[in-house]
């Protein structure tokens, strides 16, 4: 695992959008694995920023988003596909039939898990999955006490994860109950792994996922068991 402390979030963003970008080069048709969030946003733009300089192409990118609210619809701007194309997908040259984003509003959602984990396979499994960690440690939705072997699947979700997230909702009330996810397994897959973290509240989280004992309790401390992780991270406010 590389461990690196960024100045502030402006230099974890780019540090992160650096190892993105140099996947692109390296591999056009790269499979990249998105999170939402506050955090990516940063990096999000920097990508953006970039590729208005022509510095990068999006052309042949082809991406996964980890997760989705269910009963939200795409349309909604509470939706992740609402927040990747306004943060990223509408910005660079990205082809939108290349990105994909699990459904929150399929009429039968565990044929919509079954269809994100194969879409998955067919493309090749993914070269990169950015991360970003819940204050209880999750990493996509994947809540703490959950098994690690699950692939894509519906998650209830934690009082302290709503309780975060309505930051983006009108109340408490309004924030989503369940979401799909892609499963810890199918995150472990992924070829590499950068994981993004920023601000002091998510310090502590960060040394017990880095440091502690690797447990479900802390969903994210099985990054250690992976062989390419980068972890970036800003713990100043
Ligand atoms: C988002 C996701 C979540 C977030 C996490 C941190 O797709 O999967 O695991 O990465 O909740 O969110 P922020 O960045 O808002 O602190």
């Amino acid at each position: 695992m590389k461990y690196i402390e960024a100045k502030n979030y402006n230099d974890l963003s780019r540090k992160a959008a650096n190892i993105l970008s140099a996947q692109v080069i390296l591999k056009p048709d790269a499979v990249l694995g998105l999170a939402t969030g506050s955090t990516p946003i940063g990096t999000y733009k920097q990508l953006i920023e970039w590729y208005e300089k022509g510095d990068i192409d999006f052309s042949g990118v082809r991406t996964v988003n980890l997760d989705e609210y269910v009963g939200v619809t795409p349309d909604d701007p509470h939706s992740y596909r609402y927040f990747m194309n306004t943060n990223l997908f509408d910005h660079v040259n990205i082809k939108k039939s290349n990105t994909n984003v699990p459904s929150g509003t399929a009429v039968d959602m565990e044929k919509e898990c079954e269809r994100y984990n194969n879409l998955i396979s067919e493309l090749g499994g993914i070269d990169l999955q950015l991360l970003g960690i819940g204050h209880n440690g999750h990493i996509g939705f994947n809540e703490p006490g959950q098994a690690f072997e699950k692939m894509t699947h519906i998650v209830e979700l934690g009082e302290s994860t709503r309780e975060a997230n309505k930051r983006f909702f009108d109340s408490y009330d309004a924030v989503p109950h369940y979401a799909i996810t892609m499963g810890i397994k199918a995150i472990m897959q992924a070829r590499k792994l950068v994981l993004i973290a920023n601000g002091s509240d998510k310090e502590e989280i960060i040394k017990k996922a880095i440091y502690g004992p690797v447990t479900p309790e802390v969903p994210a401390s099985i990054l250690q068991l992976h062989p390419d992780v980068t972890v970036i991270c800003c713990f100043k406010d």
